[in-house]
């Protein structure tokens, strides 16, 4: 079931932060980088659907995504986790995950099923005390609850050291075997990138740059001078 987002354009007021975009990705964990303000974030808000395209369309296992309501994207399977950290200080790690069951009609089995697979079952602990790297693993929980299809990581690794992301990693790839989505990961760190993800999209200033193999694409002199070299 690949994704295909095709001349995707989208304007808020004078800026374009995605300008005719187009990529196909196939099954698996496929990886988008770019510098900050390139519209990685725009693309998953149209896939989510909280940013309206003026033009284009994305098609997966022959579904026109856009025309399915925002509301009911869940229940098709989509899944996402924002950059800013979502989990609720309030809230038990199982509530927390239970959150990602809302509106996908998931049972407690699920939600359960989702908990086990990142390594969380059994800590009671409210959101307030968990580390980040329990945080962003109970927000993986949440988008592997029930029959994900699509799943949009934006940043997972932000703010974990090298350890905690090789874990986040191991779960990241995992995905798609067990669960049989495909999943779209931002992230800046690099090192996750290249492991996690056969193939890359590269955005810069909302377009679309450069897109293959992860080897590839980064190793290209494109991508270095856009993107690597901010880094540097
Ligand atoms: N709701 C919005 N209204 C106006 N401009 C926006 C909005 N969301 C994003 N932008 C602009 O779109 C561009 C792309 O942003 P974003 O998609 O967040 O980039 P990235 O995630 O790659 O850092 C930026 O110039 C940003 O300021
Ligand atoms: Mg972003």
């Amino acid at each position: 079931m690949s994704l295909a987002i095709e001349n995707v354009t989208v304007r808020f007021g004078g800026v374009t932060p995605l300008d005719d975009v187009s990529f196909t990705f196939e099954p698996g964990v496929c990886g988008i980088i770019g510098p900050n303000g390139a519209g990685k974030t725009t693309l998953f808000n149209v896939l989510s659907g909280f940013a309206l395209p003026v033009a284009g369309s994305v098609t997966m296992a022959g579904e026109a995504l856009l025309a399915i309501a925002p509301h009911r994207r869940a229940t098709w399977g989509l899944r996402r986790t924002f950059q800013q950290e979502q989990v609720i200080r309030t809230l038990s790690v199982w509530d927390n995950a239970r959150l990602g069951a809302d509106h996908t009609g998931a049972s407690t089995t699920e939600v359960q099923a989702a908990l086990d697979y990142v390594g969380l079952t059994g800590l009671d602990r409210p959101g307030s005390r968990l580390t980040m790297l329990e945080r962003r693993l109970v927000e993986v929980a949440r988008c592997v609850i029930g029959a994900p299809r699509l799943v949009l990581l934006d940043e997972p690794a932000a703010g974990l050291d090298p350890a905690e992301s090789a874990q986040l990693l191991e779960l990241i790839t995992g995905i798609p075997g067990r669960f049989g989505a495909l999943v779209l990961l931002v992230d800046h760190d690099m090192d996750l990138v290249r492991a996690a993800c056969g193939t890359v999209a590269v955005l810069d200033f909302g377009k679309r740059i450069a897109f293959g193999p992860t080897a590839e694409v980064l190793g290209s002199a494109a991508v270095r001078r856009a993107y690597l070299g901010v880094e540097e």
